[in-house]
């Protein structure tokens, strides 16, 4: 490892962040939980399990015609009841948080027309949408506050800026999967994240229904995201500039991630699930700006594995693996089926997470009702392996992700390089698969736009246990290399890379690639 003592010191900052956070960074390279200082609340939190858990509504369009389906969503400002009987300020789309759930179908182009009532500019991004540059949500395409006048705010490097509303166009030429979509304005992603900018899109598919697996009310998006309260009940967050329009970033040791003592499970701390004992689908998305998780169900089924995973960012695996737990960077998705049948009725089934320790040692919990019938099935073969083996002749490229100095200010480059969204730093070919090796310091989960890609290796070895399948985000862990491949597809023009540590990414940890058509 590069790092001085010093960097790591500044890094780890105060005494409280190393308790929690300093000794698992310094004893180094373990990779066993994250890269971040706690942030702890400053008023009572709620007993654990005593809140419903929730599913966010559905977003019904506003139009569905020969096009396909419209959506209108307003970016505003709200209060929410998170904690009991206290007023949480927060940012929503639609004025909730997480916004409403999107359901497209494969084939069936979705448009979003986005209207920003809020008082800073906004840029939305479908994570993991296969979706043309334009519509892609570029850090530097802003849609300003409406009632903006046009012209003198204009990002230096947008392509579009645009005044009040902007309808954001997804072909939706992708196979069923765990989408989400979020804020990525540049340098202040995190905090607009934080404040409750991300909701769930999901992409269904016919050839997905056909297999069987639990639907309906036994298909749970679970989005898992930490959280830190202020004492007036405000979500706390150490922003530099409160007001997020001028100076980026946090203060002091948060500039490694920010972590919460709360864990909100679609918005609410801790929830208890009233579960029918038959197999049910949790779309696990971990939302948060920096924690990673490691998920498991306490106590354990008898006779083998708790979570059988069928899918993962890009959608379903080729066949499903059983785990006793699944590990979860900032960023990814991971589809499991638990089957409550496995447990008697009433009984209480904690999701753990092993990476964490006192309030953030368990997520949510379920608790199994009675027995009911389930036609759900797991078939041994889910879908075909959307991913494109390199060829002996494919381009390589190294990125290296790094703590450094940015601008005479601790942050985090790409290659050496900060964020700069006038350069490019790959200039891939449509139609081209391409590897390339992505080294580390610390934890950086490293995100992809526009193409999904396979998890070659991971240090000396292949694959790991949780790489498998579609991904669109990588669990870096410290002092680490990793080989991936990309396929470059549909459609040119500029896209990012970045590291999905929302602090990271916001200290300048991103960079452009520029997909090209062939004969240009
Ligand atoms: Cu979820 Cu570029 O981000
Ligand atoms: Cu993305
Ligand atoms: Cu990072």
């Amino acid at each position: 490892m590069r790092v001085s003592r010093r960097t790591l010191l500044a890094l780890l900052g105060g005494a409280g962040a190393s308790a929690a956070v300093g000794v698992p960074l310094l004893a180094g390279l373990s990779g066993s939980t994250s890269t971040g200082a706690l942030l702890p609340s400053l008023m009572p939190l709620p007993q654990p399990f005593t809140l419903p858990f929730r599913v966010p509504p559905v977003l019904a369009p506003t139009r569905r015609d020969a096009a396909g389906d419209h959506y209108e969503i307003v970016q505003r400002a709200a209060t929410a009841e998170i904690l009991p009987g206290v007023l949480t300020p927060i940012w929503g789309y639609n004025g909730i948080f997480p916004g409403p759930t999107i359901v497209s179908t494969r084939g069936r182009p979705t448009t979003v027309t986005h209207r920003n009532e809020l008082p800073v500019p906004v840029v939305v991004h479908l994570h993991g949408g296969h979706t043309p540059a334009a519509h892609d949500g570029f850090p530097a395409d802003l849609l300003h506050p409406a009632g903006t006048p046009a012209g003198p705010h204009d990002h230096r490097h947008a392509a579009t800026p645009a005044y009040g509303t902007r309808t954001y166009r997804y072909p939706v030429r992708q196979p069923a999967a765990t989408l989400w979509y979020h804020d990525h304005r540049m340098d202040f992603t995190g905090p607009a994240v934080w404040r409750g900018l991300a909701g769930f899109h999901l992409v269904r598919d016919p050839a997905e229904d056909r297999l069987g697996l639990p639907a309906g009310d036994r298909d749970l998006p679970v989005m898992i995201a930490d959280r830190a309260f202020a004492a007036d009940g405000s979500l706390r967050y150490p922003s530099l500039d409160p007001a997020l329009l001028h100076t980026p970033g946090v203060t002091g040791p948060y500039g490694a991630g920010v972590l919460g003592d709360v864990l909100l499970v679609n918005g609410v701390p801790w929830p208890l699930a009233e579960v029918p004992a038959v197999r049910h689908r949790l779309r696990l998305l971990n939302a948060s700006n920096a924690r990673r998780y490691r998920l498991s169900l306490d106590p354990a089924p008898r006779g083998g594995p708790a979570l059988t995973q069928i899918g993962t960012d890009g959608g379903l695996l080729t066949e499903p693996i059983a785990h006793d737990a699944v590990e979860l960077a900032p960023g990814q998705r991971c589809d499991v089926v638990v089957d409550f049948a496995r447990y008697g009725p009433g009984r209480e089934v904690t999701l753990r997470n092993e990476f964490g320790d006192r309030s953030t040692a368990a997520v949510m919990r379920f608790r199994v009702g009675g027995a009911a019938p389930d036609p759900s099935r797991i078939p041994d073969r889910l879908a075909p392996d959307p991913v494109v083996a390199p060829g002996p002749a494919a381009t390589v490229r190294t990125l290296r992700f790094r703590h450094d100095t940015v601008r005479g200010m601790p942050g985090w480059t790409v290659n050496g390089a900060p964020f700069d969204p006038a350069h490019s730093i790959a200039d891939p070919l449509l139609g081209d698969t391409e590897v390339w090796r992505l080294v580390s310091d610390f934890h950086h989960p490293v995100h992809l736009h526009l193409g999904h890609f396979r998890v070659l290796s991971r240090g000396i070895g292949g694959p790991g246990p949780y790489d498998h399948g579609p991904r669109d985000t990588i669990d870096l862990r410290p002092a680490e290399q990793a080989t991936i491949a990309v396929s470059f597809t549909d459609y040119p023009g500029r896209y990012v890379l970045h590291c999905h540590n929302l602090e990271h990414e916001d200290m300048a940890m991103m960079s452009v690639f520029t997909t090209r058509a062939a004969g240009r």
